[in-house]
């Protein structure tokens, strides 16, 4: 006998039918002397029935346990009244054993697998093969893969051309520590596993491909979070001869595409676009969540002259005053608020500033130091009613914008403001060219350092030591989904004396960007068409597609906060020999123990 279904696509059409099913008992009952199993595979769960009047089919029935993994053959026949389960795709219908035969055994299980079963994530992790059975994840990848499919269609269709780049290279610049692999025949050298294919796929533009497409794996040593692996899938794209609008547009074309596709969901393009400036300045970050309004407001100006000396003295100095309006936060005690204070002081703010809004005006320690018209104004600009509680950061730009940002989130997660059912797009455009690094003195690539500047703001790469460099915008964005970054890219500069300059801007000496990045330099040489791209974090995608929070539950083999893996338990030590025949030798202090 063959399998003919798929448990959980036995339908209601089979009913009278002989089937054959295989796969896991999920779970076994035994009622009044009749034996039910949920048999389940990959595609659901079907029950099926053990009478006691077959004996022989019923005495294996009663040694079945959970995860046995049985074939079973039966006639389809249609619940009794009263016993279907509206819940399940297959709740109308069960199968009558004729035959089963048990295919392997399983002994009891480190957790139960279910998707509400509570295990810590090392245990998870180690026990992968039992985790992934769990109905839940496995749709996770059914879902991830049709999305793989979809996007290759699609950019298939739009002439992109798959090109796999080397994960052997040289290092790549994306600001992350990056994982090496010692050479065995060119003793002392190292390769770099690729952070990004960021520079293959602009040499493939310089060689005319015009088009490319890649789903790849990068590496970056970095410290993890919830959505951050060592190692992750991106969605890689390079276009030659476009511009920003161009790249934009291809991407929300895919977006749109695989949303549609996988999730028959109809997203509006093109998405929102936001200057960094407006994103930092409303939201506080620079990948704003908009599924929920609580913008910041701006009161530098309106308090720049008022009695408390904390906001005219720190606009005095420069910087601003900023406003949060926490709705119905009137009933927050004086505790709640010394946790908000503490909350932003991880942010750097020295302190947070309150006003409770009562039928009779402002309420609070600080309001004696305002006038009634300064009152006044804080009060419209931050449409503040009755009950509401007022939060002012007053800061550099930076730890306001930071502070606030971060206490916006806190309080719409608090409060439950974010409506977890709507997908916000937007990109944020406009982003500066570089950051200083206070500790190495020099100005650091925002995005990584091929990407061009705007025309107009291309003379002030002549002069790093000018305040004014900060202000150079650079031709990238960011594609955000609910407040996660989920993409960015940007056009690049396909000059090489522009890129030389960018080097020499960013501290690279001639020698370090002729060893590090002396081929791209000399590619850009030979005929460089003007190109741009992006690249989206496909883990990312996946798991805001699928409500997830930590993106390790749409990867089948993640790593651990500690970048280890407990299943294999990697990474391992190797032999005195391999070490050997690379001319590696451990330091005392870093021998295995
Ligand atoms: P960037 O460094 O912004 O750009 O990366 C693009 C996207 O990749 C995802 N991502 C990650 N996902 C999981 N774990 C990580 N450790 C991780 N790091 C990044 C994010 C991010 O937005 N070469 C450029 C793209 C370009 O310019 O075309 C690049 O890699 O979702
Ligand atoms: P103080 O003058 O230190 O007694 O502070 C009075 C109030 O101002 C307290 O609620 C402080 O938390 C708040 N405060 C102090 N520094 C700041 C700041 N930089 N921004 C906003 N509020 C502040």
């Amino acid at each position: 006998m063959k399998r003919t279904h798929y448990c959980g696509a036995v339908k209601v059409s089979d009913i009278g039918t002989t089937v054959n099913v295989c796969g896991w008992v999920h779970a076994r009952r035994d009622h009044g002397g009749v034996v039910f199993i949920d048999l389940r595979d990959r595609e659901g769960i079907v029950q099926v029935v053990f009478h006691p009047e077959n004996k022989d089919i019923f005495s294996v029935a009663e040694k079945l346990r959970s995860e046995f993994v049985v074939e079973i053959v039966g006639i389809v026949r249609q619940r009794p009244a009263g016993t279907e389960n509206p819940h399940m795709l297959t709740g109308q219908v069960e199968v009558v054993s004729d035959a089963i035969t048990i295919i392997n055994s399983a002994p009891g299980l480190p957790f139960e697998i279910s998707d509400f079963s509570d295990v810590s994530e090392d245990i998870r992790l180690k026990y992968r093969y039992l985790d992934l059975r769990k109905p839940k994840i496995m749709k996770h990848f059914l879902v991830r893969h049709k999305l793989l499919q979809a996007t290759r269609k699609h950019l298939d269709a739009q002439g992109f051309i798959e090109v796999e780049t080397p994960m052997l290279g040289k290092t790549t610049p994306e600001g992350a520590r990056e994982f090496i692999v010692p050479s065995r025949l060119n003793e002392g050298h190292f390769f770099a596993l690729p952070q990004s294919p960021q520079i293959y796929k602009q040499i493939l533009m310089v060689a005319g491909f015009d088009k490319y497409f890649q789903i790849v794996r990068c590496f970056r040593d970095e410290d993890l979070r919830a959505d951050r692996q060592p190692e992750f899938t991106q969605i890689d794209l390079e276009l030659s001869f476009v511009d920003e609008q161009d790249v934009m547009k291809a991407t929300e074309e895919m977006v749109a595409t695989l949303l549609k596709e996988v999730f028959e969901r109809d997203v509006v393009t093109p998405f929102p676009r936001l200057s960094y400036a407006e994103a930092m300045l409303r939201y506080g970050s620079d990948k704003p969540d908009t599924r929920f309004a609580l913008e910041i407001v701006d009161l530098s100006a309106d308090v720049a002259s008022c009695g408390f000396k904390v906001f005219a003295e720190a606009v005095a100095k420069g910087g601003v005053v900023r406003g949060l309006r926490v709705p119905a936060g009137g009933v927050f005690s004086r505790s709640e608020i010394d946790g908000l204070t503490a909350f932003v002081g991880q942010y750097g703010a020295r302190g947070l500033a309150w006003m409770k809004v009562t039928d009779k005006g402002l309420e609070s320690n600080i309001v004696k130091f305002f006038s009634p018209a300064e009152l006044s104004v804080i009060q419209t600009k931050m449409v503040a009613g009755v009950g509401d509680l007022l939060l002012f950061l007053a800061d550099t730009p930076k730890v306001a914008a930071e502070g606030l940002g971060a206490l916006r989130m806190k309080i719409a997660r608090q409060l439950n403001l974010i409506d977890a059912t709507k997908f916000n797009f937007l990109w944020v455009v406009d982003f500066p060219l570089v950051e200083w690094d206070a500790d190495e003195k020099r100005w650091n690539a925002m995005h990584h350092p091929f990407t061009s500047p705007k025309t107009e703001d291309l003379a002030l790469l002549n002069d790093p030591s000018s305040p004014a460099a900060g202000n150079i915008r650079a031709r990238a964005y960011d594609i955000v989904l609910n407040g996660v970054e989920l993409g960015g890219g940007s056009i690049r500069i396909h000059q090489q004396d522009i890129q030389k300059k960018m080097f020499a801007f960013l501290n690279i000496g001639e020698v370090e960007s002729q060893e590090k990045f002396g081929y791209l330099l000399e590619a850009l040489s030979f005929g460089a068409p003007p190109h741009g791209g992006i690249a989206l974090g496909f883990d990312r995608f996946c798991a805001l597609l699928m409500g997830e929070e930590s993106i390790r539950e749409v990867i089948a083999f993640p790593k651990t906060q500690k970048a280890a893996c407990p299943l294999t338990n990697a990474p391992g030590v190797v032999s005195e020999r391999q070490l050997k025949e690379l001319g590696i030798k451990l330091k005392e202090t870093a021998q295995p123990q």
